[in-house]
């Protein structure tokens, strides 16, 4: 049996549904780019049906990048197999990947189907998804709670309607490693026509599992995993693609099995999925955290001067991590700042790298050291948050506050092209220039989290600020970067009620995965 292990990719489809996590279709294109530096064999480019904002997603993708197969998912229903289609149409390599339920409880309960019709969905929509592609993927929604007799039942009907890769998705994290593992090698034994198929894996976190049910899978036959960047996903996530790949990795040795994955773009893709989603990566996450490499005991320390070896069973570059971090001043120029963009994963060019090394340049005359993490801010505030629909823009924004002075700002904002001031007060600094913003803006969301970064030591360092508003069903993330935090937490208030405006226009039919 083949020993290379398929990456699949869905940071862009189900790392999407993480809450809070929704990207523009500029933001995909360059996530979707970095995939293919790292050299994914699929990307899940979304869900074309569910909005207009994921159509165009999964058409610029088919279009724009190279490489990778790429892929929308479709409900088994006919008008997202059409829908799917006309956004991968044109693309070198499109594959249409259509899922239904299998187990009782959903069968049951959600879609009130019975098991026959559920099978007889599956197939002609394999059959409908085949008259338009050769690279069908049938998905068995909730395949780990399904009867094994049936689920190798609905497994043969889709590969004799046409899919070429079944799989097997432990779609609410409820599996463990063993019996996962035999399911996996049960379908090996028990379909007939299995050998026309390659098996896949889709595993949830619920259970902090994900990536090891995904292991048992693949040493059970099982080849290719579905996983997404730093295992964001639905809920607790989904299995995480920096662990899978530098588990098979590094212990080729005993499980005889890799991936064709450049892992030395992995860093790069971690920060830039954390940098443009908002969810920061824990420190202690492997593979990518803070302090994946980071040796603080003194013994493990004297050991490490001695050889690498002793404590380090991965070493840092081979992730894409640099021991010597690049720091770039006020002396450097654009082309250094080109280049260490491009290693940190952005190819920005034209006018969002000119705004960029502006602020860069700014940044540099205010800081001595400009780090990795302060580039990533500046791109972050200055190419790719001006892509969404921005009603709201920052013009001005005054605030005074101390011991006897009571919290006032003076805001001027740009709302649909309109120039509108207002003055406000509050409990502290960051409160006035909040109120205020809601004044002219008269949002009607709430404010759930506030939290506020230094991106690198020191008093000089800018501040991160992310929030985190609702309305209605909706729930944003924002984020803004500045040396002064209060212009910081404007700029993310700002950016989250923009992409609160970005939403809504986009609402998304509720579509339970
Ligand atoms: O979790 C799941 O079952 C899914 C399917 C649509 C593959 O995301
Ligand atoms: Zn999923």
């Amino acid at each position: 049996m083949d020993n290379r292990v398929r990456i699949f990719d869905t940071t862009l489809r189900d790392g999407e549904q993480s809450p809070g996590a929704s990207m523009n279709v500029e933001e995909k294109i360059m996530v979707a780019k970095q995939l293919a530096k790292l050299g994914v064999d699929v990307i899940e480019a979304g869900f074309a049906f569910s909005s207009p904002g994921d159509f165009e997603a999964v058409r610029r993708v088919a279009q724009e990048v190279e490489g990778p197969v790429v892929c929308s998912l479709a409900r088994a229903k006919p008008e997202d197999i059409d829908s799917a289609w006309g956004a991968l149409k044109g693309a070198p390599r499109p594959r249409i990947h259509t899922f239904i339920s299998t187990s009782d409880i959903h069968l049951k309960h959600q879609f009130r189907l019975t098991r026959k019709e559920a099978l007889k969905r599956a197939v002609e929509m394999v059959e409908r998804a085949r008259g338009y592609v050769e690279d069908v993927e049938f998905s068995a929604m909730d395949a780990s709670r399904t009867e094994p007799e049936y689920l190798y039942e609905v497994i043969e009907a889709a590969i004799g309607a046409g899919a070429s890769t079944i799989n097997i998705p432990d779609t609410v994290g409820y599996a463990l490693p063993q019996p996962f593992g035999e399911l996996i090698k049960g379908i090996r034994e028990n379909v007939g026509n299995i050998g026309k198929a390659m098996i896949s894996v889709h595993c949830h976190n619920d259970l902090g599992l994900a990536v090891a049910n995904s292991l048992a899978a693949v040493v059970n036959g099982a080849r290719q995993v579905e996983c997404t960047i730093n295992g964001i996903g639905e809920r607790a996530g989904n299995c995480s693609l920096e662990e899978i790949v530098m588990i098979l990795r590094t212990r080729k040795d005993l499980l005889g099995l890799d991936t064709s994955i450049n892992t030395e773009q992995i860093y790069p893709a971690s920060r830039l999925v954390s940098g443009i989603t908002g969810i920061m990566v824990q420190p202690n996450k492997a593979i990518v955290g803070d302090n994946a490499f980071a040796h603080e005991s003194g013994i493990h320390q004297d050991g490490l001067l001695k050889d690498k070896t002793t404590y380090e069973i991965m070493r840092p570059e081979s992730v894409g991590i640099s021991r010597s971090k690049l720091v770039l001043g006020k002396h450097s120029g654009r082309h250094a700042f080109k280049t260490r963009l491009s290693e940190l994963g952005y190819d920005i060019t034209g006018e969002g790298l000119d705004k960029a090394f502006e602020r860069f340049k700014k940044l540099a005359d205010k800081k001595k050291e400009v780090f990795d993490e302060d580039i990533e801010a500046i791109v972050q505030d200055e190419v790719l948050r001006l892509d969404l629909t921005e009603r709201y823009k920052l013009v001005k924004l005054n605030v005074r506050s101390g011991t006897d002075t009571p919290p006032t700002a003076e805001a001027v904002l740009e709302v649909d092209g309109k120039t509108v001031s207002e003055e406000g007060h509050g409990d502290g600094p960051v409160d006035a220039a909040y109120n205020t913003i809601a004044k002219i803006t008269g949002t009607k969301s709430t404010l759930l989290k506030y939290s506020v970064n230094a991106i690198t030591g020191g008093t000089d360092a800018q501040g991160e600020v992310s929030v985190r508003l609702k309305e209605g069903e909706h729930t944003v993330l924002g984020q803004g970067s500045h040396t002064d935090i209060i212009v910081a937490s404007a700029k993310a208030y700002i950016n989250a009620l923009n992409r609160l405006e970005y939403k809504k226009k986009e609402r998304k039919e509720n579509l339970i995965l």
